[in-house]
């Protein structure tokens, strides 16, 4: 495969990690504040992004490429409040959809149809992905200082596993 579409994959592979560790520390402070509801949707963003990084690693493989691992970034350790991290946690999927955008538009500039066809997947997921961290986003902001609001949602999320949004 073309060097520059491997990098670009490589990069994504590292964005996807990252994704995955950015919620799993999410997702301890939820459980540091007795909120188990919105640490389990968390652990499971955490494990849907473990498998994009290794949809790509396998992609990578079947096209002949390498795959290059490399550091992960420590994410944050501190948050205000639940409302603050799923606004966080939207910007996030924002910054993700644009990288994946910037790497179907080389596979355009290249002609990589078949990293083109690929990458639609993950259109496809950024929309969801956008959708539900703002759909929470904005429910956080409507319950406002109501603690019942805050618990129901807790319930909610508590009913989420891995797959499903
Ligand atoms: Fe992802
Ligand atoms: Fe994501």
């Amino acid at each position: 495969m073309l060097a520059s579409i491997e990098q670009n994959l490589n990069e994504q592979i590292n964005v996807e990690f990252y994704s995955a560790y950015l919620y799993l520390a999410m997702g301890s402070y939820f459980e540091s504040e007795g909120l188990r509801g919105f640490a389990n949707w968390m652990r499971s963003q955490f494990e849907e992004e473990v498998a994009h990084a290794m949809k790509l690693y396998h992609y990578i493989v079947d096209r002949g490429g390498t795959v290059t691992l490399t550091a992960i970034a420590a994410p944050p350790t501190k948050w205000e409040s639940p409302v603050s991290i799923f606004l966080q946690a939207y910007e996030h999927e924002k910054e993700v959809t644009q990288s994946i955008n910037k790497i179907v538009d080389l596979t355009i500039k290249e002609s990589d149809h078949a990293t083109h066809h690929f990458l639609q997947w993950f259109i496809g997921e950024q929309i969801e992905e956008e959708s539900s961290a703002n759909t929470i986003y904005q429910q956080l902001v409507l319950s406002g200082t109501d603690k019942a609001a805050l618990f129901f949602l807790d319930r909610e999320l508590g009913q989420r596993t891995a797959g499903q949004t």
